[in-house]
């Protein structure tokens, strides 16, 4: 028996980390999902391309310690692979291999190293993708350094914007390296600028009848980006008075465009049209999102008492979304009482008491890569002030307005139409504002975005499709010092709820937290586990 063990023991040792098999989530999503989104992607290449994805460069946080890895969306959705140091090709046909093999995409990974696993833990390897991701051809990213692969023969290199951002590290085949080797291999331009091919191919791409108004969008945002005036022909277009000079423009950027192959604007239009459509498989995890972060919001309800701080209300969403077991916020938690609530991306929550404010509370869990964007604001003390009231059912208004016209083949901005129509009559109606075209000041922000492995996701805003998510998020922001009377100041409300687009209308899939008042109110007057959560005072 004792020998027994001892065997089992050493053999332990010797597979050391090699052998013992990691118990991960059950309902990660399926290699089958992710080779559909491949083939997808293949469908929408052109003839004679390749695509190149290359996953999410580690980050430093200082000295040792590097910040909590996340992969790159586009990556994941299409491999699932959740660690850096990767590299995947897809080819829009078959490829052949010396040895007559064929195959049209490579995934490079980062190398099974049995110390750095120790330390930093386990890496998939070539076999693990091959096994649990389902992949047939992978290799060491080590090798794509000295592959003999021939960008050159493609009509179109396809990649996305590099953008600077990433450095390089002390592995062999890091980001910084494996960028490095394919603008080698491909040729790259030192002088390459990814922003100016987007926006050449934009022009490349727009109809006679539509150049007029793409000029004028180009015009804005050469006004924006001032760096992009020393472009000539960028300007030229801008500028040009009739069709003809356009023709003329579009002819000599299309020549441009055919100086390499290289294409950084391609992949973004591809990623977008997938991504902007959840299949089922996806809507499952993103609709789990949704409830945690929903679930998260019920339970402050409970919880909430004007002694807490921002942080520990924070602290108690999060909490419930550790345990339901979703790895991440899908960005900054952001908890803001009071005036705080007016700056729309506050995340520094350290105000030390809520005290008798409103508490607008904007977070999202993020369930094996799917994050969920709701915003609740209630009153600390449980009870909203006749101002407070006033403002929220403005705001409430606007947003059933909004999700009542997130409907098929509606325009994107059908929602904020309707929205901001409701909250500009609403504020002339209490006379914050003295006409319509004011309401801007207090409501600055867009009132709806694609929802999905992005909190702003991929999509094409074009009309609405089936089984799009969406947010639907007016709010009214009035901070203290507004041209207006003084008893509204300090009131800030956004409503956010996650809107799934069907052939039978929108459905909330956050609609479990309360959203009226009343409703609202109701939840508060519960108890909550917490209230007999007591820590010892460090004071
Ligand atoms: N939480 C960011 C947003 O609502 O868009
Ligand atoms: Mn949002
Ligand atoms: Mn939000």
């Amino acid at each position: 028996m004792v020998m027994r063990n001892l065997t089992m023991i050493s053999l332990f040792f010797l597979l050391g980390p090699w052998f013992w098999a990691q118990e991960v989530p059950n309902d990660l999503l399926s290699a089958d999902f992710h080779k559909g989104r491949r083939q997808e992607v293949r469908k929408a290449m052109p003839p004679n391309s390749v695509a190149v994805f290359f996953a999410a460069a580690v980050r430093n946080r200082a000295n040792d310690v590097d910040y909590v890895y996340h992969q790159d969306p586009d990556f994941y959705y299409l491999t699932g692979y959740r660690e850096p140091n990767a590299l995947l090709l897809l080819f829009s046909e078959m490829q052949k291999d010396k040895d007559g093999g064929q195959y049209n995409e490579v995934l490079y990974v980062q190398k099974r190293d049995e110390r750095a696993e120790q330390w930093n833990g386990k890496r998939l390897g070539m076999e693990g993708v091959k096994g649990q991701l389902g992949f047939e051809r992978a290799f060491n990213a080590e090798e794509f350094l000295n592959s003999d692969i021939d960008f050159s023969k493609f009509g179109n290199v396809m990649f996305f914007d590099f953008k600077n951002d990433f450095r390089d590290t002390k592995g062999p085949a890091d980001k910084f390296d494996l960028i490095r080797a394919f603008k080698e291999k491909t040729n790259y331009p030192t002088d390459y600028d990814a922003t100016k091919q987007q926006l050449y191919s934009m022009i490349k791409a727009t109809e006679l009848e539509n150049s007029a108004n793409v000029a004028q969008t180009l015009g804005r945002y050469l006004n924006y980006y001032q760096e992009l005036r020393s472009d000539t022909l960028l300007v030229d277009f801008v500028e040009a008075k009739d069709d003809r000079s356009r023709t003329e423009i579009r002819e000599k950027v299309a020549l441009q465009l055919q100086s390499n192959n290289l294409n950084s604007a391609k992949l973004e239009e591809i990623m977008n049209t997938l991504r902007e459509i959840k299949t089922q498989e996806e809507l499952v995890l993103l609709k789990k999102a949704v409830e945690i972060s929903a679930v998260g919001q019920i339970e402050v309800m409970k919880a909430m008492h004007p002694n807490m701080s921002e942080m520990e209300i924070q602290g108690v969403h999060e909490f419930v979304y550790k345990k339901y077991g979703a790895e991440y916020e899908g960005y900054p938690s952001i908890v803001g009482s009071g005036n705080n609530g007016c700056i729309l991306h506050y995340i520094e929550n350290n105000r030390p008491k809520v005290g008798n404010d409103l508490v607008l509370m904007d977070l999202g869990a993020e369930y094996h890569g799917y994050t969920a964007d709701v915003t609740r604001t209630i009153p600390a003390n449980g009870k909203f002030s006749k101002e407070q009231k006033q403002i929220y059912d403005i705001v409430y208004r606007a947003q059933e307005a909004g999700i009542k016209a997130s409907v098929v083949g509606a325009s994107f901005q059908a929602p904020g139409e309707a929205a901001s129509e409701v909250v500009a009559q609403g504020l002339v109606q209490l006379g914050i504002i003295g006409s319509p075209g004011e309401a801007r000041k207090y409501f600055p922000h867009g009132t709806s975005h694609y929802l999905g492995l992005d909190v702003h996701d991929k999509g094409t805003y074009q009309p609405f499709k089936e089984n799009t998510v969406i947010t639907v998020e007016p709010g009214i922001y009035i901070p203290e010092g507004s041209d207006c009377d003084k008893k509204w100041w300090g009131i800030a409300v956004r409503i956010e709820d996650d809107i799934l687009i069907t052939k039978n209308g929108p459905v909330n899939l956050s609609e479990m937290a309360p959203r009226t008042t009343e409703a609202i109110e109701a939840v508060m007057k519960e108890s909550s586990p917490l209230d007999h959560f007591k820590l010892p005072s460090l004071d």
